[in-house]
């Protein structure tokens, strides 16, 4: 980092400038920050120093505890340790870490935009004398900061809106990277493998942009034709899972409709029940998008139209021919890449989703209600 730089609190860091409000100025900043951030690590990451330089011994096992966003974020690394590394992981929802059993050799990973967060800090009153602790954090002046062993900047800038965008993605780049690293360190992957994974991440700061840019037009008209909707099922599979569980949470959080993300496979064990006459149904390149993980035959996974069928049997609405282009994933995706750029569809259409949504129903999007951007209350 240089040595000068203008503040990022500075009034005109935090200005609006042409966005009527904070999230939709933090969903379009989402590129610049991957990019930027990325121009930091990428280099550090494929050649492992950015594991060595936190100083922490090497570990069996990850565990990611984390609440809300963050924890999604703390999936998507998870997934992408257990994929590229063979590594296994635990996901403790930080307010049950209670009930957690965590093995020797276990690196706890504690995610917190806010690093304020209580719930967190009360986990590592359970954690941090027995574990290795590495916090990832948008504060590094938190007290989770403060309390962990060793700290990774989010570097996403100051994030004014309540629900969490540009943050979530720079925690889901930098912890990504940060595990590349390690497991270049460690040893489990070559250089060479980790150049092409980072090379892959390179590609997102393109396909978020490109994914906003066309959704601008179409996700209004997605929305105004699924607004009288009283819930929503964000369907996924494998590697695209934290980010039905994220579009889910964005929805609820902002528009207080109620959204539930599943296993697409579950659907049939229970959600299916609410799936009826007129209850609107996205089309193939939605279903697509929130399965990054699978191997691909014909236009869409084959389990993913499997579920979709089921629906449709029941005589759903297609509610939509303009399908959002941009929630289509890259057609090069295949097995064994980096749950980002290569193999998943970009995130910000489903942000811009629950965000439009909020504004037609006459909600404040940077404000929710009850919502707060930090809890420090367990
Ligand atoms: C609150 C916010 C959520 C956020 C969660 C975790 O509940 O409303 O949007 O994801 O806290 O916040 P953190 O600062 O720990 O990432």
């Amino acid at each position: 980092m240089p040595f000068a730089t203008p503040s990022p609190f500075a009034a005109e860091a935090l200005e609006l400038g042409d966005h009527t409000d904070h999230m939709a100025k933090e969903i379009e900043e989402q590129p610049a920050v991957v990019a930027e951030i990325l121009d930091r690590i990428a280099g550090r990451a494929v050649d492992g120093s950015m594991w060595r330089g936190l100083g922490l011994a090497s570990f069996e096992r990850v565990a990611v505890v984390a609440c809300g966003t963050s924890l999604n974020a703390g999936q998507v690394i998870a997934t992408a340790l257990r994929g590229l590394g063979g590594v296994p992981t635990d996901t403790v929802v930080a307010s049950e870490a209670d009930q957690a059993v965590l093995t020797p050799g276990t690196l706890v990973v504690a995610i917190s935009q806010s690093g304020e967060t209580a719930d967190v800090l009360r986990a590592l009153d359970r954690f941090a004398d027995r574990y290795q602790v590495l916090a990832l954090t948008n504060n590094l002046h938190s007290s989770l900061a403060r309390r962990a062993d060793a700290v990774l900047d989010c570097h996403a800038g100051p994030e004014i809106g309540v629900a969490a965008t540009k943050t979530f993605t720079a925690q889901v780049v930098v912890g990504v990277s940060a595990m590349i690293s390690a497991l270049v360190a460690s040893g489990r992957i070559d250089r060479s493998r980790a150049l092409a994974l980072v090379g892959d991440m390179q590609r997102l700061p393109g396909l978020l942009a490109g994914a906003a840019e066309a959704s601008l037009d179409r996700i209004p008209l997605l929305v105004s034709s699924v607004r009288d909707a009283s819930g929503f099922l964000f369907l996924g599979r494998g590697a695209g899972l934290p980010f039905a569980a994220e579009g889910a949470l964005k929805l609820k959080e902002l528009s207080y409709r109620w959204a539930e993300a599943y296993p697409a496979g579950e659907l049939k064990h229970g959600p299916l029940a609410l799936v009826t006459d007129g209850t609107p149904r996205g089309r193939r390149r939605q279903r697509r998008a929130q399965d990054p993980g699978e191997r691909r035959r014909g236009p869409c996974p084959r389990r993913l139209r499997h579920h979709h069928r089921w629906c449709r049997r029941r005589r759903t609405r297609t509610r939509t021919r303009r399908r959002p282009a941009a929630l289509a994933t890259d057609r090069r995706d295949r097995p064994g890449h980096v749950a980002l750029g290569g193999r998943s569809s970009p995130w910000s259409p489903l942000q811009m989703l629950a965000r439009e949504l909020a504004l037609q129903l006459g909600c404040d999007v940077d404000k929710p209600r009850n919502l707060a951007k930090s809890v420090t209350v367990e």
